[in-house]
């Protein structure tokens, strides 16, 4: 067992891109589990946009020089309860440190299921692959054969989105990414129609091309001029599902998409935006209906896993530049060889 701990501190506040300068690895001795919790080990981590957003001086946002939260799965090493045993896996959201003292009411346990690897319950099964589900089943209630936009499509909820898109029995699929490795993988390995690269050209004019004849939902995870050009294409009764504003949170104040107001009222276009959070009765929907997908190989995993709890900042600075394809996750050492 490591005798040490490391904590990552916000220790200064970005205006625009964050650097590593912003971050600190703070060095403890193993937190000592209170009577009634217990010390758990961290295996996997999740680095999310909205981390971005909590940088700011924002409510409920980081504290500077204070650990940071975040999605997390780890081992139980020590126990003074127990509810919680020596060897169990939980889910907590102690994030961006290597070991945390858990309650009972602090962890979630994961369901196993046969076949499905850990990294799932952060990816697939977890708030991105939820994010996904909530976002066609209830925001769009997608009916089979309607023809979708997704935008940052190569992302975490962007290939989620288009995997159980076309397992729901979607249409045309179309989506937008950042390089032309993306838009290859996209078409290529997720079963994307027709993908552009939004640095080619005004959104309006390559959406247009890669879908001439309209939408009738998009799953908007970016904002700005992608939004106003889906508005665009957009067919009578289309939905457009706000899931982020990812264009925005490294230049906060930037003026939001301008787009026609008339087109919402004339094509009776719906625009409704959610929170995963607000959903978590859902999780088990999820599981029924991604699982069996998962076992059976009709759903593969879309995810970029780096190892080594010290490249966590990177893991979340690269994301942020879209060096991930798939979800982003980090991964200790010692499960990375564990599991090889
Ligand atoms: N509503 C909710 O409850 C909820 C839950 C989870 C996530 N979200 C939102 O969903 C979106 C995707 O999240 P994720 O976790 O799946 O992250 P992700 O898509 O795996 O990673 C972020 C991606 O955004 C793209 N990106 C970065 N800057 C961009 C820009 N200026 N314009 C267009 N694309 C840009 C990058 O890909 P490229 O290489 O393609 O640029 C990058 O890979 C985010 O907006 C996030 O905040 C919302």
């Amino acid at each position: 067992m490591n005798k040490t701990a490391l904590t990552v501190h916000q220790i200064a506040r970005p205006h625009g891109f964050p650097t590593a300068d912003h971050f600190a690895f703070i060095e403890s001795t193993l937190p000592e589990p209170a009577a009634g919790s217990a010390l758990v080990e961290n295996l996997y981590w999740s680095v999310d946009p909205y981390h971005r957003e909590m940088m700011d001086d924002v409510p409920g946002g980081f504290a500077l020089d204070a650990p940071l939260e975040g999605r997390t799965i780890g081992r139980v090493i020590a126990s003074r309860t127990p509810r919680l045993a020596e060897g169990e896996l939980v889910f907590h959201r102690q994030g961006w440190r290597t070991h945390a003292a858990v309650t009972p009411e602090e962890i979630r346990r994961l369901p196993r299921f046969e076949g499905v690897p850990l990294t799932a319950y952060l990816s697939t099964l977890g708030g991105t692959g939820l994010t996904a589900y909530v976002g066609l089943t209830r925001i769009a209630r997608l009916q089979e054969g309607e023809d979708l936009f997704v935008s940052a499509a190569a992302g975490g909820v962007g290939t989620a989105t288009g995997r159980f898109a076309r397992l729901l029995g979607a249409g045309r699929l179309v989506g937008s990414a950042g390089s032309a490795a993306k838009v290859g993988h996209l078409t290529r390995e997720v079963g994307y129609d027709a993908v552009f690269n939004y640095h080619d050209g005004p959104a309006a004019d390559l959406l247009a091309k890669a879908a001439p004849d309209g939408i009738d939902v998009f799953v908007d995870n970016v904002g700005g001029e992608q939004l106003a050009a889906a508005v665009g294409v957009l067919r009578e009764f289309g939905r457009i599902v706000r899931v982020g504003t990812i264009s925005q949170y490294n230049t906060p104040g930037t003026a939001s998409a301008i787009f026609n107001y008339a087109d919402i009222v004339e094509k009776s276009i719906r625009m409704e935006g959610f929170l995963v959070s607000n959903y978590r009765d859902m999780q088990e929907e999820l599981y029924e209906f991604a699982v069996p997908h998962l076992q059976s190989g009709r759903l593969p995993l879309d995810e970029t896993v780096l190892d080594g709890f010290e490249h966590i900042v990177d893991a979340f600075l690269g994301m942020l530049r879209g060096e991930n394809t798939g979800k982003i996750i980090v991964r200790d050492r010692t499960e990375a060889s564990s599991v090889r």
